[in-house]
């Protein structure tokens, strides 16, 4: 059985700097231990796919200085982490636009998801340069592109067929975690989550742990999860019952 797709807004890099006196990159960099606990943690909690949002296609809007560091900060977690994220089985792939990532980022992670393809434990699935409306948009015109060429009616431009392609058959999110204490999506898998049990904490994401994450895990277990219906599921979605008309 497939088990838990948990979806990370990792926020509060900044502001756990300033609290620290330092300045912003500290938090990124801080933020890169969190990551691997995490990561490390994951499996054990019966969770198989992690999508972490690193890098939203809003944040370029910042300063080259901090986008820059951030950049470096992923080749420098692909370079280091890579053995370790082998051995524990761990296959990384990217989502988001490729092409405006800079060429060293994107040969580092592409060179990671290649090394790491036959991880079977957990799929890391790395959000940079990531806006789900912009997903959904290029899923669309996909499947624009198909009809034109006489390949796909439109009526077959369905939820299923859309889902397919925006997603690549990877299951829904069961669970979303957002650090910092905001409570917003910012763009983050607005299609995947349609589902999902949102969980908010004040904890800062260069401060979240493993625990941090079990705790998550422990609030979502006392959901009642219906998907619609009168009938609790429990669990991740890919393992609920396919859903059935309730009559009588
Ligand atoms: C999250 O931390 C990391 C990224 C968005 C890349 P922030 O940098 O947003 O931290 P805050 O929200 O300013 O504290
Ligand atoms: C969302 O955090 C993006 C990531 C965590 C990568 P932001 O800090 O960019 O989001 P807003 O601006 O507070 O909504
Ligand atoms: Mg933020």
């Amino acid at each position: 059985m497939t088990g838990m797709h948990v979806a990370i807004i990792m926020d509060g890099n900044g502001r756990w700097a300033r609290q620290q006196g330092k300045p912003r990159w500290r938090g990124h960099l801080a933020g890169v231990d969190s990551v691997r606990d995490t990561v490390r943690g994951s499996p054990d909690l019966g969770i198989t796919t992690l999508t972490l949002y690193a890098f939203s296609s809003d944040n370029w809007k910042r300063p080259a200085a901090e986008v820059g560091r951030l950049f470096w900060l992923l080749r420098e977690y692909c370079r280091r982490e890579r053995n370790e994220l082998i051995e524990n089985g761990v296959r990384v792939s990217h989502v988001g636009r490729r092409d405006r990532l800079p060429t060293k980022a994107l040969t580092a992670l592409d060179d990671l998801a290649r090394q790491s393809a036959a991880g079977t434990r957990l799929h890391l699935r790395l959000a940079i340069d990531y806006s789900a409306q912009e997903m959904i948009a290029s899923a669309s015109r996909r499947l624009a592109e198909e009809v034109q060429a006489g390949t796909r009616r439109p009526d077959e431009v369905t939820r299923d067929a859309l889902e397919l392609a925006l997603t690549d058959g990877v299951s829904p999110v069961d669970l979303l975690v957002r650090t910092a204490g905001e409570q917003r999506l910012s763009d983050f898998m607005l299609w995947e989550t349609a589902y999902a049990e949102l969980y908010f904490t004040p904890v800062l994401w260069p401060d979240f742990r493993r625990a941090d994450l079990a705790t998550a895990l422990t609030a979502f277990q006392r959901r009642e999860r219906r998907f619609g219906g009168l009938v609790a599921v429990n669990g991740s979605a890919a393992g609920a019952p396919a859903p059935k008309l309730a009559v009588g």
